[in-house]
């Protein structure tokens, strides 16, 4: 069975239909589905790019321009959202290679990140971050791994009101302070909140994405594969048939499209260092998803492997 994103949020046992969420087809290829980010209504494809280790390279050039050839094939494919941090070693560098080679500056959804203890450091680092990739401001700023988000966030918010960003929010990752992630979600204007969210890790159902709906705040979900492990523990596992009936061939694209059918997800990040894999990770982002009953279906099969 098949539906709408739309028709799962009306409820569980909505009729089943084909996704009705815009879809430009450009020249036979089908792009990937677009949603919106609830603070403005501006439009985003579904499927991002991660950055953590996959394009931590250093100053291999030969590195750096696969780096670039998986941009290139993430752009060429639909795809907007790069997410890094200053955490990611030499990554941001490495995007900021792979934007001016390809000349995609402009084009980029730029998702960034603040980490530092210090409240004060915060805007030298995001400036130095914005240096690396090449970019006139970014259009995300999150606080990572809420480290210092009480010094942070304020900062984030006059950024945003002098139009030095254009959204702010805050992530987690591995389930972890989802209590103290959900009181800031309910005392401050976020546009984003990003976290991990996958067909084996459902925490974030409970409390978190509901909450997400409730405050119109944007989902950004990261570790969609369990950084490959989830996908690595499948590869091995034959993939039921039924998968075609949400227009998933592999697994990477069964696990996406469980995430992206939840209600309150905006995008998922997977990261990859594979021109292949971008392409199939983006592609999980149009066609059908799954209602409510295939996404129990889908999670009682890969329970029971
Ligand atoms: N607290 C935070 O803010 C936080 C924490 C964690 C992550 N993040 C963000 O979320 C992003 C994603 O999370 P992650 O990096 O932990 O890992 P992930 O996206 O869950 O998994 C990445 C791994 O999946 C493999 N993969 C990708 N596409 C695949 C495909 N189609 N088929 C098979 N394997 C595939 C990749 O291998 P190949 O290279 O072979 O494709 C890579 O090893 C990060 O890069 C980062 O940007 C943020």
């Amino acid at each position: 069975m098949i539906t709408t994103r739309r028709s799962f949020v009306c409820g569980a046992g909505a009729a089943a239909s084909v996704a009705a969420f815009p879809q430009i087809s450009l020249g036979g290829a089908r792009q990937p589905e677009t949603r919106p980010i609830p603070s403005s209504g501006e439009r985003i494809p579904a499927v991002g790019l991660g950055t953590w280790i996959t394009f931590n390279v250093g100053d291999d050039p030969l590195l750096r321009d696969e780096c670039a050839d998986v941009i290139a094939a993430f752009f060429a494919s639909g795809g907007r959202m790069i997410d890094s941090s200053p955490m990611y070693g030499s990554s941001q560098a490495v995007v900021g290679h792979g934007l001016a080679k390809l000349g995609r500056a402009d084009d980029v959804f730029s998702a960034e990140k603040v980490w530092t203890s210090s409240g004060r450091s915060g805007p030298a680092q995001i400036e130095q971050s914005r240096r690396f990739w090449g970019v006139p401001r970014f259009d995300l700023v999150q606080v990572h791994n809420l480290v210092a988000w009480n010094k942070h966030l304020p900062t984030l918010a006059e950024m945003k009101a002098a139009g030095r960003l254009r959204y702010f929010g805050i992530t987690t990752s591995e389930g972890r302070r989802h209590d103290l992630l959900e009181e800031i979600m309910l005392s401050h204007p976020l546009d984003f909140v990003q976290l991990s969210y996958n067909i084996v890790d459902r925490e974030a159902e409970k409390r978190l994405l509901p909450l997400a709906v409730e405050r119109g705040i944007a989902v950004i979900v990261n570790r969609p594969f369990r950084q490959g492990a989830l996908t690595r523990h499948l590869e091995d596992q034959q993939l039921p048939g039924w998968a075609s009936e949400i227009g998933a061939s592999s697994w990477a694209q069964f696990i996406l499209k469980f995430i992206l059918s939840h209600p309150a997800v905006t995008v998922a990040i997977p990261a990859t260092t594979r021109v292949d894999h971008v392409r199939e990770n983006i592609a999980a982002a149009s066609g059908p998803f799954p209602d409510a009953a295939m996404r129990d279906r889908m999670a009682a099969y890969v329970r029971d492997l």
